[in-house]
């Protein structure tokens, strides 16, 4: 496998992608991993991501010297060029005029990465500081006008690093580079599936779990779902599905989840019920983050006690599985990824455990994003209705209730986002009809109601209304780190407007959320 030393890059998580789309296996380690950890981890190359720090930072992250004499090739990018230099003795200077976006390299005849490339070539840069002298035993293989080390290399030791950002797609030959790299450089074969995946994740959780007995943290979310099969497949009955119900579920969900799993699968299902608690817990807190806390701390309490219940047998309960996926960790502040990227918000998986509570987890997603997520779950035989249903956040409904929730609130929401999903649901079905395609150009990938905490005059029937608006959410992805506002028709918006204040008790107004991520998140809190 490849790994890719993660240094806090914007693109970080696109490199790994990058790899995996060549049908290389590639996961994301932190930077300070060293080089006894990456020997032990069996890889046979190594990348170095971009980063946002200058190397001569007070707070720069550094790499571990002894990874470059592992004597695995190594290709580094931007930052992981510019530590490179460093790290081996050359130079990195601070240059008048930083380089953003499209620029244009010449790279030299014989250089090995290039292969295959044109001598001139449109490249994306992102950089001030840049190398101003290559480390002894390296040439240079590419400059621009600006930049006059824009890719150096030393084949001897199997180390390729370039300023410019191979991994997006703007750099015109970027992969292959990447290709390259693998290849002819590290001589991989590009034997790697998603079938060869399930085989390797089923043998991986089964040798993690050994004779211990596990269990599944259940939404019925696809992640979740996925993680489910997977475990059924690796230990079946040695792990018990335990789905919370903490009443912040959409309307209908409870029973759909538990008819799936008790009817479709052959899996021991526990249905906890938790809304009084949950209710009890949340009232009249208003601070989105400490909702998040709360419900996420009270999830570990939950599952703790129906672990003792399962104890009482005298069969200890060591493991807890979950579907945690890589943007839910990148955006919680980047537990895994070397602590260099900032809070977000705290996703409900990654809350810490409360005193008195302990498992040992286990996170077989934690490396890939929602499109794998739901390749693999096609892979391992999930129905349709699962494997593209669209994401919803642990702590439900509590975080789409601006300010405190309450029993009236959470019924005026529900309602009203039964109805959202019915509208776009028909409209996503029509687009596949059209297409072929699940996620075509204009399909919704994740759509909801919010309810704001402020009251709207209307008129109805001659009345005065003074009641809530519903806030329409709606956009379009791949991943959940980049979304744009969905441009719906405006006949489909205004069939949702009529129908939630027509059938909505306590709704009098409809607005649309037209604002991508960035700038706002998908969810409102
Ligand atoms: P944001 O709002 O950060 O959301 O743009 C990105 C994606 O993550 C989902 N989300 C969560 N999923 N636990 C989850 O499992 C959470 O705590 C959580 N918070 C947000 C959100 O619905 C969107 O798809």
């Amino acid at each position: 496998k490849v790994l890719v030393l993660d240094f806090g890059a914007q693109y970080g998580q696109l490199i790994a992608r990058r790899v995996r789309d060549l049908n290389v296996y590639s996961e994301i380690v932190p930077c300070d991993i060293s080089a006894d950890e990456i020997r032990e981890m069996n890889a046979s190359a190594l990348i170095l991501s971009g980063g946002p720090a200058s190397v001569y930072a007070e707070d720069a992250p550094s790499i571990d010297p002894a990874i470059f004499d592992l004597g695995l090739p190594v290709l580094g990018f931007c930052y992981g060029h510019q530590i490179t230099a460093v790290t081996l003795g050359g130079k990195v200077g601070h240059s008048e005029v930083g380089e953003y976006g499209r620029a244009t390299i010449t790279r030299t005849a014989g250089a090995k990465l290039f292969n295959s490339t044109p001598i001139e070539q449109t490249v994306w840069m992102s950089h001030r500081d840049a190398v101003s002298e290559v480390p002894e035993g390296f040439t240079v293989t590419a400059s621009t006008d600006v930049c006059p080390v824009a890719a150096m290399e030393c084949v001897e030791r199997k180390i390729f690093t370039t300023q410019f950002h191979p991994e997006v797609k703007h750099s015109e030959y970027g992969q292959q580079l990447l290709s390259n790299f693998l290849f002819e450089i590290c001589g991989l074969e590009p034997n790697w599936s998603m079938d060869n995946l399930v085989e390797t994740m089923t043998a991986e959780f089964r040798e993690k779990v050994g004779d211990d007995r596990v269990i599944l943290a259940l939404s019925g979310g696809v992640d979740s779902s996925v993680v489910a099969a997977l475990g059924a497949r690796a230990v079946g009955k040695q792990m018990t599905c335990v789905f919370i119900n903490h009443g912040l579920l959409r309307k209908g969900e409870p029973e759909q989840v538990e008819e799936v799993f008790t009817k479709q699968f052959d899996v021991d299902f526990i249905h906890v019920h938790a809304e009084d608690r949950y209710a009890e817990l949340l009232a009249g807190v208003t601070e989105p983050e400490e909702k998040r806390r709360i419900i996420g701390t009270q999830f570990w309490k939950e599952f703790f006690a129906v672990a003792q219940q399962l104890e009482t047998d005298g069969k200890p309960v060591k493991y807890l599985a979950q579907g945690t996926i890589y943007p839910d960790i990148i955006e919680s502040g980047a537990r895994k990824t070397g602590g260099k990227t900032a809070t977000i918000k705290s996703h409900h998986n990654l809350i810490p455990f409360p005193e008195g509570v302990h498992f040992d987890l286990i996170e077989p997603l934690d490396h890939f994003f929602k499109d794998e997520v739901r390749a693999l779950g096609l892979a391992l035989g999930l129905p349709g209705h699962i494997v593209f249903r669209q994401p919803f956040p642990g702590p439900g409904l509590a975080i789409r209730i601006i300010g405190a929730v309450d029993k009236e609130k959470l019924e005026i929401l529900k309602n009203a986002d039964a109805i959202v999903r019915e509208e776009l649901d028909a409209y996503n079905q029509r687009l596949f009809e059209q297409t072929g395609e699940r996620n075509s150009e204009h399909s919704c990938w994740q759509y909801f109601a919010v309810l704001p905490d402020i009251k709207s005059v209307g008129v109805m029937g001659d009345e005065r209304t003074y009641q809530r608006p519903i806030i329409l959410r709606a956009v379009e992805s791949s991943d959940a780190m980049t979304a744009d506002w969905a441009k719906l028709p405006y006949d489909v918006l205004a069939r949702i407007s009529g129908r939630i204040v027509a059938e909505v008790p306590g709704a009098n107004r409809v607005c649309y959320d037209i604002t991508s991520k960035p700038p706002a998140t998908i969810e409102w809190e």
